[in-house]
Order: C-alpha cells, then sequence, then structure tokens
C-alpha cells in the first residue's frame, strides 16, 4: 500500500528533510519515492501499518499539506482507460469530489475535474458528484505528463498554523519564528510523544507551544522573567499542560532529568538581547552548558546565522553535526538551521 504525501514549496529540502525524521524516530517502514519537490510517494508499506502511518504523519509535519492513500499513477494520455477500469467502489461511498492540483504542469485544473468526475460517475452505481460536502476527496495531483491519484482517508490541520502566528498568541514579543518552521525543528530532532523536550532561550515559547501539540512534555527556560511567564501564558492558551518554564540564564542550566532532544533559537543580530554575553560567544556557552543535560542519544536541532560557524564549537564540545539547511531571510541574512548530536565513540 502507499500512501502521497503533498508537501510545500516554500523551501528546497527541508519538508523532504522533516519527513524523512519523522519517519525514523516513528520507524516508520517504506520506501520513499521523492516524485519531485512537493511530491512524495511511501511505497511498500504493509496493510496493518498503513492507517497508523497516515495518523502519525499527519499529527506531526508542518511542510507537508496533504496525505492521501495513493490509489493509481497514470498519464494524460492514459487517464482515460485507466480511470475507467479503476474499482472505485471501494473507495467511495454516496458522494464524492474530484480537485486537481498542478506542480510544474500546464493542464486545465477545472477542466480535468470536471473530466475525472465524468469517468468515476459512468463507471460506478450509486454514488453522485457533491463538491461542497463530499464524503470523498480524490485529489489528482498533475506533474508534467504525470497524474497522481489518491484519496484523502486523514484530514491535517493546516489551521492551526495559521491560528498559531505569533501575533495571534496572547503573548508577543518580536522574534518568534514562524510555527511552520518551529515543527520542522522540533521534528528534526527525531522526538517522539512522552518525551521530554527543552528550548532554553524559550522568548514567547513558539518552538514549546509546537513540541506540546504533537504530545511532548517540554520545558522551556529564559533569561528573562517576563519572557518565561509569556511562555507559560501561551502554552495554557493552546492548552499544553504538561511544562515546566524557568527563569535561568543558559550558563546556569542543570536539568533534574536529561532532555530527549534540544530545540532552540539563539539570541543573534542588533533586535534580540543576550544578557551580558557578547555576540557569537552566546553560542559557545550554550553548546558547553547543554552538553551534559542531554540524554546519549538526544539530538539538537537549532538556528543560527551564517556568519556565525558552528563545526569548531561542536567539536570542541564533543558535538557533531548531523543535517544543515539554509533559509534565505534577505540579501545579507541566511538563517542556517542545523541537526546536532554528541558524537560517538
Ligand atoms: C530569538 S529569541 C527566541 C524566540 C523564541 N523561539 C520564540 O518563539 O519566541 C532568543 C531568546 O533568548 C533569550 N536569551 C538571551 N540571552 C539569554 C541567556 N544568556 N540565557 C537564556 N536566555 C537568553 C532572550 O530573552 C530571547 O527571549
Amino acid at each position: 500500500m502507499e500512501l502521497l504525501c503533498i508537501q510545500s514549496q516554500e523551501h528546497p529540502e527541508l519538508p523532504l528533510a522533516e519527513l524523512k525524521a519523522v519517519m525514523e524516530c516513528e520507524n516508520i517502514d517504506a520506501e520513499i519515492d521523492h516524485i519531485t519537490e512537493g511530491i512524495v510517494i511511501l511505497r511498500e508499506i504493509s496493510q496493518e501499518n498503513l492507517m497508523d502511518y497516515y495518523q502519525t504523519l499527519t499529527r506531526r509535519l508542518g511542510y507537508t499539506h496533504e496525505v492521501h492513500e495513493f490509489l493509481l499513477e497514470t498519464t494524460v494520455e492514459n487517464l482515460e482507460g485507466d480511470v475507467s477500469t479503476f474499482d472505485w467502489s471501494q473507495y467511495i461511498v454516496e458522494s464524492f469530489a474530484v480537485r486537481v492540483k498542478r506542480i510544474r504542469s500546464e493542464i486545465d485544473t477545472v477542466g480535468y475535474e470536471r473530466k475525472l468526475g465524468t469517468l468515476i460517475l459512468d463507471n460506478s452505481n450509486g454514488i453522485k458528484v457533491n463538491l461542497s460536502k463530499p464524503k470523498t476527496l480524490v485529489r489528482v495531483v498533475a506533474h508534467e505528463n504525470d497524474l497522481y491519484v489518491g484519496i484523502e482517508r486523514i484530514k491535517l490541520d493546516k489551521k492551526h498554523f495559521e491560528d498559531s502566528k505569533p501575533h495571534k498568541r496572547p503573548f508577543f514579543y518580536p522574534g518568534s519564528m514562524n510555527p511552520k518552521l518551529a515543527r520542522c525543528m522540533v521534528n528534526l530532532s527525531r522526538i517522539k510523544a512522552g518525551e521530554l523536550l527543552l528550548d532554553p532561550f524559550c522568548g514567547t515559547g513558539g518552538i514549546l507551544i509546537e513540541a506540546g501539540l504533537i504530545g511532548c512534555k517540554v520545558v522551556g527556560s529564559d533569561v528573562y522573567w517576563k519572557m518565561k511567564n509569556g511562555t507559560a501564558i501561551n502554552l495554557e492558551y493552546y492548552g499544553i499542560t504538561d511544562y515546566r518554564t524557568f527563569h535561568l540564564d543558559v550558563r546556569e542550566l542543570k536539568m533534574y532529568e536529561k532532555v530527549s532532544s534540544v530545540v532552540t533559537d539563539p539570541p543573534y543580530g542588533i533586535s534580540t538581547s543576550t544578557g551580558d554575553v557578547d555576540g557569537e560567544e552566546i553560542f559557545n556557552e550554550f553548546f558547553h552548558a547543554i552538553y551534559d543535560n542531554m540524554k546519549d542519544d538526544a539530538y539538537l536541532c537549532m538556528a543560527s546565522p551564517h556568519y556565525v560557524d558552528l563545526k569548531p564549537m561542536v567539536d570542541d564540545v564533543g558535538f557533531e553535526i548531523v543535517e544543515q539547511y539554509g533559509i534565505k531571510m534577505h540579501r545579507s541574512l541566511t538563517r542556517i538551521i542545523s541537526v546536532i548530536r554528541k558524537k560517538l565513540d
């Protein structure tokens, strides 16, 4: 069995990296077929695992917009024959709608929605089209001359990422990253529900909200009490109750329980205060402070500006960089997302 994932094209690499990280930590056993930027098919999934995998992916992913049970792959030329001979009765009950999405394709989406709808109707019994409230959504993704057809079994809640934008939270302070990137970073840290995640520069709690929403226990600390309190207010607002917050300089960090992951956005640039630590030195101090607070197999996912060279600092402490991705913010600033772990002996 197969799943069709339609991903964001906001970044060329992060959506796929996020998917791979979730598959790794959730033990999702499937072949990844990366068709093109925006389309991934997960193949060779056993029938008994399909719905579990489907649920896990829709609950966790930030940069994947839709997940569907994948039904068939065809081309513009073969569409009519393939759709007419397909047995729709086991997938469509009562009513359906067809929606076509294009990724680097020139096809007329509305025309193809009508054409496919008619073909399905002509080859099935007892079903009708309902465009506003269909029982089954048939999703087609067109890429160049190829068409990928799936049906939606579970809806991804994309509204959350709109509703939790920093300025919509009860406690707001400039400098919080967008929630989709925060979710992606949590996922890159390979944490699972029930495990403990720490953000020692928690600010308004943007990263902790995303971790809490996928079921992690969260701890946040910040050198300013106002931020520590604001984080608690925001976490409560999003219904997250399994959390602790501390008013603490990162250099004094000493956790009673070692954490399963650290996800954070340390201060840099003129808009964020670093307490009394000078510029890049905050990164160095952070790596030293965090090491002993992490489990041996824990991952750290962090953001940093391109001009800070993390490599010598992580080497010095005993960490290694596993993955890095650049996000161009403007002409003179690229934000680097790094996934780091302790060096294995
Ligand atoms: C870029 S902001 C983090 C934003 C956060 N991710 C959010 O969602 O709002 C960096 C945070 O680090 C805090 N900070 C600065 N220096 C610190 C230090 N030495 N120890 C702990 N926190 C510090 C700042 O108060 C600020 O809230």
